[in-house]
């Protein structure tokens, strides 16, 4: 089997990295991409309706952890790679309720990655050989860092502090345990904080990007001096796609954009680039409101991303800044995306919170 000539899975790919990613595959690599994603709040089709002609993307609703879907996929497909997006992805929400978090980033991981085992083992042997399981994952597996510590490497102990990274962090140790147990040819990405077209806007970047330009409070968390590594979205689908081509199995690689802004950077930032490209509501800064902190707030992360330059010559293409403009200039051009993702669940969502905060 030729990687490069065959059919990939991927899953979760209605989300926000998912879909930016099967939108950079098509476009580069033009090989056909079976879509599985269970269409949660987070997914969305209109992440991809820019392919909706296109028939090298095939899209089916459905869950990870259903077997049998995941089975008959495979068996129908029969894809050369695995790639797993797939999760619930936002720590305030898992500090609320952890139940999904652990039914899809664990239950759903250890049941994809069975169905896929099975699969994998009846292939002939070129196949075998050549097929990959990608598992893309977090940095916030290795735990916060203290103001002077070093950047995260591939070494660093696992030391998960939110529900969310917990259950990323079982789900990492299991694609671990079935290339050691099973043999299965498996790659695993840890990457840094993503911003860019398509994130939902729960997170801080498109949140503070919509409230801004609605005139609304622009909550910073606590102090405002907790440090991400903030990494453009289409270069940790571009990383993916070098770790899938040439990646060592059973090999992980940290990803990040060696950019790290305390929030209170990042806040500032966007409302420097509002006051001038879109002034209704100028300063924006004066929008700025800390608010209380969210539980077990992890204070820094930082990534070392010179394994995967050293091994397969990636860096980032997008300076923050330019990867931040380019956001904002997203987010004002797309109204009715983001119309439609602001209705039901989203209300609901800020009530619960912000309402108390
Ligand atoms: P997202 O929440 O935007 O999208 C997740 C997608 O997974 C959604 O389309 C959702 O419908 C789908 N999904 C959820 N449960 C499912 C299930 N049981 N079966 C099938 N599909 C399901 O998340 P994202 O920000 O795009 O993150 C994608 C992956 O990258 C996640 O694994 C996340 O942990 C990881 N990651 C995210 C970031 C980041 O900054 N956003 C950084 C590093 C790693
Ligand atoms: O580091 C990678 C991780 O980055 C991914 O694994 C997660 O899926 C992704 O959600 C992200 O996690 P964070 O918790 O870092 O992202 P979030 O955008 O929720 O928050 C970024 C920082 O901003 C964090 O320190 C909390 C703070 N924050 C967030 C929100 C939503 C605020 O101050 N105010 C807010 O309203």
């Amino acid at each position: 089997m030729d990687r490069s000539e065959s059919t990939i899975l991927v899953t979760g790919g209605a989300g926000f990295i998912g879909a930016n990613f099967v939108i950079q595959w098509i476009a580069n690599v033009g090989k056909p991409v079976v879509n599985l994603d269970k269409l949660t709040y987070a997914g969305n089709l209109a992440n991809l309706a820019s392919l909706s002609s296109d028939a090298r993307h095939i899209f089916l609703k459905g869950d990870i952890g259903d077997t049998p879907v995941v089975a008959k996929l495979l068996a129908e497909y029969r894809p050369c790679a695995v790639l797993n997006f797939a999760a619930e992805s936002h720590v305030d929400r898992s500090i609320h309720g952890a139940g999904e978090f652990i039914e899809t980033n664990l239950a759903g991981t250890f049941r994809l990655l069975e169905a896929v085992r099975h699969y994998w083992q009846a292939l002939p042997a070129g196949q075998k050989e050549a097929f990959r399981f990608l598992h893309v994952s977090t940095d916030e597996v290795y735990g916060s860092l203290g103001p002077a510590d070093p950047a995260f490497t591939e070494h660093h102990n696992y030391q998960p502090n939110s529900p969310y990274s917990a259950s990323k962090a079982g789900s990492d140790h299991l694609v671990r345990a079935w290339h050691h147990t099973y043999g299965l040819p498996v790659l695993t990405t840890n990457c840094s904080n993503n911003y860019g077209p398509f994130q939902f806007p729960e997170k801080l970047i498109p949140l503070v990007i919509l409230n801004a330009i609605q005139g609304k409070p622009l909550p910073v968390y606590g102090d405002g001096q907790n440090v991400r590594d903030w990494l453009y979205v289409g270069d940790h689908c571009t990383a993916i796609r070098l770790v899938l081509e040439r990646g060592r199995p059973g090999e992980t690689y940290n990803v990040g954009g060696n950019t790290e802004r305390t929030n209170l950077e990042v806040v500032r930032t966007i409302c420097a680039v509002l006051d001038e490209i879109r002034p209704d509501h100028s300063p924006h800064s004066s929008l700025l409101t800390f608010v209380q902190d969210r539980p077990g707030h992890d204070r820094r992360y930082a990534i070392d991303t010179s394994k995967l330059k050293r091994e397969l010559g990636w860096q980032p293409a997008v300076t923050f800044e330019e990867g931040l403009r380019q956001t904002i200039r997203w987010y004002l051009d797309h109204e009715e995306w983001v119309r439609n993702v602001q209705s039901g669940d989203y209300r609901n969502w800020l009530a619960v919170n912000y309402g108390r905060r």
